[in-house]
């Protein structure tokens, strides 16, 4: 399968993850291997590279492409989730630098035959891990109507939900539903159509990313990493989060202000009493977009946010805070 992903917001990674600085680095989502490459190219030659990712084709793709690296680097085919194993199985007791690029790559919608895309005729797999058990096809053919239409709004944030899993049941009760694109049609005609279809996103877009990220609970997996991933950061290690979800872009907010401000003293508490202590400073007050000029060149980038925290000293003194917003403002 041929693999020729652009990576997403590159410069700003790295600006960020700082890869020069540090000695380990891990890229939970390896993909196309654009950022483990140019991570790779930066770190200094003492420095150690740790991939990850849960499609089998993703990981053989890196090992050939990051070839020239493979004495300093280590592959797993897994779970991001699973970051703490890899790291304990290879005696590393924490990082300096990891980076997620959340959801799809490229290849994945192009090529893995998984149904991914609304453009092909595929079977409704959409499992990135073919380890796992539920395809889309179940979710399709097996939800109650007020589920799916439960799924489409929260995942796929689609306005016509309700109608589009109304018209699933009508069809599944012919036949099953087993191609993608039998569902794209099938939701094409559900939606009403206003702008002209050059103007408009495909109306199944919602649909499939919402099944995707049902089927490889890709929710799930962010909260678990985000529950760990600071226990393995070094203190001045950095966490780049890039996303395209809006759910996904809040957990990460969410879950990184709740690490920076812990204190769960009540409002208006003249003095912190709980005296829970920061794990983490936010570089990132804003979410960073990509630039008009990248989105032009790779429409990909479109929906992309990148949130970026740094791993405060394991007793997060004023003095550790202050050298780390400093830097954040240079
Ligand atoms: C957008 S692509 C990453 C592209 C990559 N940064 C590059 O430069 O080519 C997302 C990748 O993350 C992987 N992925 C998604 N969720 C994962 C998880 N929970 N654990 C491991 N890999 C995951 C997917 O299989 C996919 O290869």
């Amino acid at each position: 399968m041929p693999f020729h992903h652009v990576p997403v917001m590159t410069r700003e990674v790295l600006h960020y993850l700082k890869p020069g600085q540090g000695h380990v680095f891990v890229d939970g989502t390896l993909g196309g291997s654009g950022h483990a490459r140019a991570i790779l190219e930066r770190l200094p030659p003492d420095g150690v590279f740790i991939g990850i990712d849960w499609d089998r084709e993703a990981i053989a793709h890196a090992q050939q492409a990051l070839k020239p690296y493979a004495h300093r680097m280590h592959l797993f085919h897994g779970n991001f989730t699973q970051l703490p194993d890899c790291l304990r199985r290879l005696n590393v007791p924490a990082v300096d630098g990891i980076l997620l690029d959340l959801g799809v790559s490229l290849q994945q919608l192009e090529y893995a035959g998984k149904g991914f895309s609304f453009n092909k005729d595929e079977p409704l797999d959409m499992r990135m891990d073919e380890r796992t058990s539920l395809k889309a096809e179940d979710l399709v053919n097996e939800l109650p109507e007020n589920a799916l239409a439960d799924l489409f709004k929260t995942f796929g944030e689609e306005r016509w939900a309700k109608k589009i899993a109304k018209s699933v049941v009508r069809a599944r009760a012919r036949r099953r539903i087993q191609s993608s694109l039998e569902l794209a049609r099938l939701v094409s005609r559900a939606v009403p159509m206003k702008r002209p279809v050059s103007r408009r996103i495909h109306p199944a877009t919602r649909v499939f990313m919402a099944l995707r990220i049902a089927v490889n609970r890709e929710l799930e997996n962010l909260r678990i990493f985000l529950d760990r991933a600071v226990d393995v950061l070094n203190p001045s290690g950095r966490l780049c989060i890039l996303s395209f979800h809006s759910l996904e872009d809040r957990m990460v907010k969410t879950r990184f202000r709740g690490m920076a401000d812990p204190c769960i003293c009540p409002p208006g508490f003249p003095r912190c009493t709980c005296r829970r202590k920061p794990t983490l400073h936010i570089l990132t007050k804003k979410p960073v977009r990509p630039t008009e000029e990248e989105v032009r060149a790779n429409p990909m980038a479109r929906s992309a946010r990148m949130r970026v925290a740094v791993r405060l000293g394991t007793d997060a003194s004023k003095d550790d805070e202050k050298s780390v917003k400093m830097e954040a403002h240079a």
